[in-house]
């Protein structure tokens, strides 16, 4: 199989990287520089090797380097960034931290004809993010693009295929960049595009067959998407050896918990315990209404209902979750800042009881879990369904979390929902749901007053969930909503619409 290496020096974009590789069907995988020798560069036959950013000088003492060899092994590479200075340094230029000459953002670029930039005009937009900058080019080399201050902005040895770009291609903000990696992964390296995200299915299956051979699993099961696609994989991976927990924290949305496990006891015929836990969860939610506290106790609670429930069936060897990318960025793994304690990531308490987790999704954007989830066979209507965070319905009811709010809203957002669906709208939002503020607002119903909660509707158009547009919902769709919720609904008095985007809010209000 036609692979590319992703050498990681520490960039912030790596994950990126490879997933712009992948959506050109060809295979990436992310290996830091520490972790491969150029001897096993060659054996593993990649088309070629893609050395990220990173936030190091490559001239200061013990920055990240790899060995100069590789540079000879005969595989094409393209330095971005970090990668590009260091692809500079190793083959004899000079580096230097030119301050005046830092750039950062939109950056207009003009580039000569070559291999990287053909089909692109002369000028164009790329992203810029440094200090550091190629100050003499290497014995071999030439210029490929320059910008106001950066005079190598791109350069290459196109004898060796060794090419290097100041810029990060693989940020949307530069205008060229899907055709660049384009042309390095097909005219460069020679690729032919034959790889389907589908096919990692295999890769993971095979890959956990191995790991977790001979291994007990527990995976807690949510009915989402991903940890479902997590499920079904390990499943063929290990099969009865995979014990999933499905806990009902009584903060799921209306129907759901008897749907979701009918669906995988009986559809799948997975290995599934369904642990009753509401009471539990509603006795440490009393009193809280800090969203974080809630998002921490309920990744807590949820950790030591699978202990507990391990602790009965025996010794089990690793939990399994099914966290995405976007998930590990958001919860501040790596450089990125905390937004919100996604409880699958950072609500984990450092003290878990299991050896090992496993999170076999970990690399992968939300759209690739769903092609996974169609080639393992889950239906459309668990594919497509919307996103419902861990946490459920606690981070949709602003303040305290109680059974009673806990009812009134999983009947709003039924309505809400059934209405949207029914709407005949062309494109559904990709996540709509009802929020109960913790505002009582006067109303009038049938000559008396009434006083009761404002309930928020709340619906995002969105491709990846890490930014997100208010859906404009038609208003007769708004309005039979309104009208069946406080009509139907028993301690609603009033109901708004969310019309903000992300950033600044959030999806979830909590
Ligand atoms: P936010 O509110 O962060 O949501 O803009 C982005 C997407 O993530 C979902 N979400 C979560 N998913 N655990 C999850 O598995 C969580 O703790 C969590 N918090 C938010 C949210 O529903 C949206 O799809």
């Amino acid at each position: 199989m036609e692979k590319i290496l992703v050498l990681d020096f520490g960039g912030q974009y790596n994950q990126l990287i490879a997933r712009k590789v992948r959506s050109n069907s060809v295979y990436a995988e992310i290996v830091p520089y520490t972790g491969i020798s150029v001897e096993e560069i060659k054996e593993r036959r990649y088309s070629g090797i893609i050395m990220t950013g990173g936030p190091n000088s490559v001239y200061q003492d013990g920055s990240p380097r790899c060995d100069l060899s590789l540079l000879e092994c005969g595989v094409p590479i393209l330095g971005i960034c970090y990668g590009a200075q260091l692809l500079a340094y190793l083959a004899g230029g000079a580096v230097n931290a030119k301050m005046e000459s830092a750039e950062y953002g939109k950056t207009r670029i003009f580039t000569e004809k070559c291999a990287l930039f053909q089909e692109m005009p002369e000028e164009s937009i790329c992203w810029m993010s440094h200090t550091d900058q190629v100050t003499d080019l290497p014995i071999g080399f030439r210029t490929i693009a320059k910008t106001d201050h950066c005079f190598h902005a791109a350069f290459c040895d196109e004898k060796r295929k060794l090419y290097g770009v100041q810029f990060h291609p693989e940020v949307n903000h530069t205008v060229y960049g899907e055709k660049i990696l384009s042309n390095f992964l097909f005219h460069i390296c020679g690729c032919s595009g034959d790889w389907l995200v589908k096919d990692y299915a295999d890769l993971i299956i095979s890959h956990y067959r191995e790991e977790l051979a001979g291994k007990k699993v527990l995976l807690g099961l949510s009915g989402g998407v991903d940890s479902s696609v997590a499920a079904l994989l390990l499943n063929q991976a290990i099969g009865e050896n995979l014990l999933c927990v499905f806990v009902d924290h009584g903060l799921l949305r209306k129907g759901e918990a008897d749907f979701v496990e009918e669906t995988f006891r009986r559809t799948f015929g997975l290995n599934l315990v369904r642990v009753n836990a509401q009471e539990r969860f509603f006795k440490r939610l009393s009193g809280i209404t800090d969203p974080e506290r809630k998002r921490k106790i309920i990744g807590e609670e949820f950790i030591r209902v699978f202990e507990e429930t391990a602790k009965h069936i025996g010794t089990l060897d690793a939990l399994a979750q099914g966290t995405i990318y976007p998930d590990v960025i958001e919860s501040g793994k790596g450089d990125s800042a905390v937004i919100k304690s996604h409880h699958n990531v950072g609500g984990l308490p450092e003290n878990i009881g299991f050896k090992e987790i496993i999170e076999p999704l970990r690399d992968l954007f939300k759209d690739e879990v769903r092609i996974i989830g169609s080639k393992l066979g889950l239906p459309a209507e668990l594919v497509w369904r919307q996103p419902f965070p861990g946490p459920g319905l606690a981070v949709r009811i602003i303040g305290e979390v109680t059974p009673e709010k806990v009812e009134i809203i999983q009947q709003a957002d039924a309505v809400f929902r059934e209405e949207v669906e029914r709407s005949g709208f062309q494109i559904l939002p990709d996540q709509f749901f009802a929020v109960l503020t913790d505002i009582k607002s006067v109303g009038v119903k049938g000559d008396a007053r009434a006083y009761g909660y404002v309930v928020a509707l709340r619906a995002v158009s969105t491709d990846d969930f890490m930014t997100a547009e208010w859906t404009k919902l038609p208003y007769e769709v708004l309005e039979r909503a309104s009208t069946r919720i406080t009509n139907e609904i028993h301690g609603i008095s009033r109901v708004v619409y969310d019309i903000s985007s992300k950033p600044p809010a959030t999806v979830e209000w909590e």
